[in-house]
């Protein structure tokens, strides 16, 4: 009985958490999503209620034979006429929501691309231009955001249950899927489609933003990277080149132009690492870095464990450094 308690006690602490929740909407969306939650909810109890009621008469109260015209009746009534006007209500009720949730092409645009394990993230300016980021989506209060999602490979599910509904990102085919957000902070998504080895380490940090606040950090964003600030960060950088990683990475406005891995342009910023996994901060930077296959399984990049503490210590001043 105690371990039962502990048991239920924890898991109604742990829902506690708004960051990752359906029951804590920071957004119009995820407020419809969840009016319909408590809806279905609510009738559900009220019809498994009424039948426990029916159930307990006839069985209890007064079991005796019923009429033939009667059960017809019951029959007809409860199993046909009364589903499909509930049914329809409900459709008539959610159908709806759904129209302003896949909006494309309205307001602000952002595209999604579903990597293993990791977000592609690339924000369409009004001239079309896109500034291309990664782990990471940051959305300004009361305007509608298109996102444009896609997957490389595998198929993922996007998913910020504070901020709206679920779709599934298909290799090849467009899915959308539109916020509006109005609670300012910091709110997780999770990757919600089996998509390999690392699917449970596939996550990121959705800041919403006063709509002068994401203005700013927008045009910071489409700047290219800070120049190394420190002789250990400039040691950093050249351990950087030698070792290739421009091959995968973009760093804009220096030699690394790769676009297989996450663009580190302003990779310092963020608010984790790796998707989600780690904090941002140098110790984890070089902890992931050379270690890379043990903390993300099956991930694509080699854990670099060849190079020296100093090297790494070096490396992670200079990407945390890219802000
Ligand atoms: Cu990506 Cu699961």
């Amino acid at each position: 009985m105690r371990r039962l308690i502990v048991f239920f006690g924890t898991l109604l602490l742990s829902a506690c958490e708004g960051r990752q929740s359906v029951l804590y909407p920071a957004g119009r969306d995820a407020q419809d999503v969840l009016a319909l939650i408590w809806l279905m909810f609510g009738g559900a109890v009220l019809l498994w209620f009424l039948l426990g009621v029916i159930f307990v008469y006839v069985t209890r109260v007064k079991p005796r034979e019923m009429p033939r015209r009667w059960g017809e009746a019951l029959i007809i009534g409860g199993g046909v006429i009364f589903p499909v006007i509930l049914l329809g209500a409900l459709l008539t009720y959610s159908l709806p929501m759904m129209k302003p949730q896949r909006a494309a092409e309205e307001g602000l645009k952002a595209h999604i691309t579903a990597e293993q394990w990791w977000w592609r993230v690339e924000y369409e300016l009004p001239d079309g231009r896109r500034i291309t980021s990664a782990n990471e989506l940051r959305l300004p209060t009361g305007r509608r955001t298109g996102l444009v999602l896609n997957a490389h490979k595998v198929i993922h599910a996007f998913w910020v249950p504070a901020l709206g509904g679920k779709v599934d990102m298909i290799p090849g085919r467009e899915t959308y899927l539109s916020f509006l957000p109005e609670e300012p902070g910091i709110y997780r998504g999770q990757c919600a489609e089996f998509c390999g080895a690392s699917h449970a380490l596939m996550a990121f940090e959705t800041v919403v933003m006063t709509p002068e606040n994401y203005e700013a950090w927008l045009k910071a964003e489409a700047a290219d990277a800070a120049k190394p600030a420190s002789g250990e960060a400039y040691r950093g950088a050249e351990v950087f080149a030698r070792e290739g990683c421009g091959g995968c990475h973009t760093v804009r406005g220096t030699q690394a132009q790769g676009q297989v891995g996450p663009d580190l342009t302003h990779v310092g910023s963020r608010k984790s690492l790796g998707a989600g996994i780690l904090a941002m901060s140098e110790d984890d930077l070089s902890r992931f870095i050379a270690h890379t296959e043990e903390i993300k399984p099956e991930v694509a990049m080699p854990g670099y464990d060849h190079l020296t503490p100093d090297d790494l210590r070096a490396l992670a001043a200079y990407l945390k450094g890219l802000t």
